[in-house]
């Protein structure tokens, strides 16, 4: 392959799992001769890692491939390739509305990224979006951070939430195995990382596609258990998991993150809305009073527990005072975070053909009345680490004041502070906090020890 082309960049869209794959695209490609470059235009292949949870995420990915198509005119050489669930979602359509395309991939082939490749540079153009069995990936992947990494544990999602296109895209469930995910880790350590995030759209379901039953016919493989079997590889502090399912979220999985010292006091846990019947036509399968139950149990077990959520506003049908109900669990539950989003039709999904839809702009209005309550209730929250010393990892320089360092508390609060990135560069420090602000925080570092975990 004498002309093969030598750069390459990635673009990623969407979630932690997009990410997560990108990282691992990266290792291949590397692996197979490509030198990493910062922006497209230098590239000679250049793959979009593509998302389609809401349309303008869609739209997006259109916009940035317009530019590059146009691109392939004047450099036939140029290699193009849409990875992902945009990818996985339009298939051979995506070939007809941009027919400069070499490689279409759903997100269940990243790992198979060389052998697509391949085909292409055989001279074919290649769609892959069959579903498949996701193969262990041998290659090591190429991360962004030194310090911090993401594992994936569970790929896919089996639930049917009737606004959402990740089962369509992603997938049935399949867990990896523990002792894979175990050497994941335990490579990671060797390498010098000190913090993992175990990755799944819903990673409660863990283990429960894999085969074997205790004698009372429980699954042998949990998420708890999974805890119990990652906790003790030397080397990693901090171990994190996301997204968690009010559905599956038991008082077992919470014990153990009371119980071992790596398990970080953040919980993501999703609940799109505060009113049981929105919450039935959403297909969640939980209600209003199992959503605060759950916290109230967190709080009981851990009582700084961080909690962070996802919510949708503007679902067909959402009344006034079903948006209100949103509202009122907001308040009373004071998350750190929630990442709010107005409801998107999406193709595929039951709640798209419904009747019931609401104007942009009633979605839009509430919206702005979340946004805005979800920052209040940041900043009280963030009130609580005021005066506080605090355990930071730190992860970077502040990209805005290369005096000082940034890492995350356990809570996973931003926090900055001097220093010198060569020094501190995953290190646990005690930093005293004194300047509060909604997402984040700042702080002095004192002489103290701390305790990693
Ligand atoms: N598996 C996770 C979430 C995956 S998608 C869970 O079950 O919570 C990430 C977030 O995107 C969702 O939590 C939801 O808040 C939002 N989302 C998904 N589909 C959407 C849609 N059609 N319109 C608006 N937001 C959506
Ligand atoms: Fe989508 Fe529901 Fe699966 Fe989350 S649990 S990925 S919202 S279908
Ligand atoms: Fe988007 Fe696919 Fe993730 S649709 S949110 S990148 S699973």
């Amino acid at each position: 392959m004498a002309d093969f082309p030598r750069r390459y960049h990635i673009t990623t869209f969407g979630c932690q799992m997009n990410k997560a794959d990108s990282e691992r695209m990266a290792g291949i490609l590397e692996d197979m001769g490509f030198q990493w470059t910062e922006t497209a235009e230098q590239a000679d292949l250049v793959l979009y890692n593509t998302c389609t949870i809401r349309d303008n995420a869609e739209q997006k990915v259109y916009s940035y491939l317009g530019r590059q198509a146009k691109r392939k005119h004047q450099q036939p050489n140029l290699t193009l390739v849409v990875a992902g669930c945009v990818a996985q979602q339009e298939g051979e359509a995506l070939l007809r509305r941009v027919p400069e395309l070499d490689l279409v991939m759903g997100p269940q082939h990243a790992n198979r990224l060389r052998d697509l490749l391949e085909q292409v540079f055989a001279g074919n153009q290649v769609v892959a979006t069959e579903a498949a069995h996701i193969y262990e990936d041998i290659t090591k992947p190429r991360r962004d951070s030194q310090v911090l990494a993401w594992v994936n544990v569970i790929y896919g999602c089996n639930e049917r939430c009737t606004y959402c296109v990740v089962p369509n895209v992603r997938g049935v469930e399949q867990s990896r195995r523990p002792e894979a995910i175990r050497a994941d880790l335990e490579a990671l350590a060797a390498q010098g990382y000190k913090e993992v995030t175990l990755l799944g759209q819903n990673i409660d379901a863990y283990g429960r596609d894999l085969p074997g039953a205790t004698p009372e016919g429980r699954h042998l493989y949990t998420l708890t258990e999974l805890l119990y079997f990652l906790h003790d590889v030397p080397g990693i502090d901090r171990i994190r998991f996301a997204t968690s399912h009010p559905r599956y979220f038991t008082e077992r999985l919470i014990r153990a993150c009371a119980e071992l010292p790596k398990l970080c006091e953040h919980f993501h846990i999703p609940f799109q809305s505060g009113d049981s019947d929105l919450l039935k036509a959403m297909s969640r399968g939980y209600s209003r009073e199992r959503y605060l139950r759950i916290i109230d149990t967190l709080r009981r077990y851990m009582p700084d527990a961080s909690i962070s959520a996802d919510a949708i506003v503007g679902f067909p049908g959402e009344t006034e005072q079903q948006f209100e109900k949103t509202l009122s669990l907001v308040e009373q539950v004071g998350f750190d975070l929630v990442n709010t989003a107005a409801y998107s039709p999406r193709p595929g999904t039951p709640a798209a053909v419904w009747e019931n839809q609401l104007s942009e702009a009633v979605k839009d209005d509430r919206l702005q009345q979340l946004n805005h309550l979800v920052n209040l209730k940041a900043a009280e929250r963030s009130q609580r680490y005021l005066g506080r010393v605090e355990a930071v990892l730190v992860e970077d320089q502040n990209p805005k004041d290369p005096t000082q360092v940034m890492g995350r508390t356990r809570g996973n609060r931003l926090t900055f502070f001097t220093g010198n990135i060569a020094e501190l560069k995953g290190q646990t420090v005690a930093v005293k906090i004194t300047t509060v602000r909604p997402f984040s925080l700042t702080g002095e570092p004192i002489a103290q020890p701390v305790a990693v975990c």
